[in-house]
């Protein structure tokens, strides 16, 4: 009998972790996982999830061990670019997720000079992701010396292991810290859902469902609920500095005329400036709520 359950690998510690389970528990997926235990049932949805190292989740997904998986596009790419990314070919991305963003990047120390990439030939640069920096070299027609490094990929330069170094950049205090100059952007990256081709009926099924509440979590989340009290007269200007806002509804005050209440859902940013553009043009009591779910 086949087990019909869907399968998630998820990271088990690391930069993607806490957020993978945070999208879970929004998604209404309760799980309970003691300390050092490899997979865990979800106790309300046909989900079984498996706590690896990220590395290892293309490899779970391809094999099918897992049919879906919680993963940075720049584990994805390196995985896809090594020797044997071959196998990873049914390892497909489904739904940007919008957390775990950073990026791939070249970086100096500051008294080397450089001008543009061309002053990278000939140079020995340290890095955990070969597979993505060895392609976009060979694009770029730059010939280098790669040395790999499992981590603190940063002190390459100081330890005259390395002339540069090409490692994830996310707040930038690692690369300031350690000297580094950032020069070049190699990939631009986020965490990612992906899934193989092997799903049977009944997980297809279950991952609809489950990519339904992945996308209403992460349309609430950039979503604001947005009330205010418009002059009748200004609607139309206040309408129009609404970020990303479907149709409203307009309420009337009791006893005023010359006012109207706004209600609206923004599926955009809404920042202090948006604010004081409403203010502006004449809007006041405004009042911007989050939005906790979302089913369009
Ligand atoms: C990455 C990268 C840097 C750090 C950059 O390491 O290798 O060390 O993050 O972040 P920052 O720009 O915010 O300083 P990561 O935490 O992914 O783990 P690692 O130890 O495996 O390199
Ligand atoms: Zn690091």
């Amino acid at each position: 009998m086949t087990d019909d359950r869907l399968k998630l690998a998820i990271q088990k510690s690391g930069r993607l972790a806490d957020e993978s389970k945070k999208l879970l528990e929004q998604c209404g997926i309760s799980f309970v996982k003691s300390k050092d235990q490899l997979f865990c049932k979800a106790q309300n949805f046909p989900l079984d999830i498996y706590f690896v190292r990220d590395d290892d989740i293309p490899a779970f997904v391809a094999s099918n061990v897992c049919q879906i998986g919680i993963i940075g596009q720049n584990v994805l790419y390196e995985e896809k670019n090594s020797p044997h990314g071959e196998t990873l070919k049914d390892v497909k991305s489904v739904f940007k997720l919008g957390f775990g963003r950073c990026r791939l990047s070249l970086a100096v120390p500051h008294d080397f000079v450089y001008d543009d990439i061309k002053s990278l030939e000939g140079k020995t640069i340290a890095t955990t992701y070969e597979g993505l920096l060895g392609a976009y070299l060979k694009d770029k027609g730059i010939t280098c010396k790669i040395v790999k490094m499992q981590g603190s990929v940063e002190i390459a330069p100081r330890i005259k292991m390395a002339d540069v170094v090409c490692d994830l950049v996310s707040t930038g205090s690692t690369l300031a810290i350690n000297g580094l100059r950032e020069v070049e952007t190699v990939l631009e990256s986020q965490a990612v859902l992906v899934r193989n081709g092997a799903l049977t009926d009944t997980q297809k099924e279950l991952l609809e469902r489950l990519l339904l509440r992945i996308k209403g979590v992460s349309t609430a989340q950039s979503s604001k609920y947005i009330m205010l009290h418009a002059p009748a007269a200004s609607l139309e200007a206040i309408k129009s500095v609404l970020p990303g806002a479907e149709s409203p509804t307009i309420l009337k005050l009791q006893g005023r005329d010359d006012v109207v209440a706004v209600h609206v859902v923004c599926n955009e940013g809404v920042f202090w400036d948006t604010m004081e553009d409403l203010k502006a043009k004449g809007a006041s009591s405004i009042l911007v709520l989050p939005i906790e779910k979302m089913l369009e």
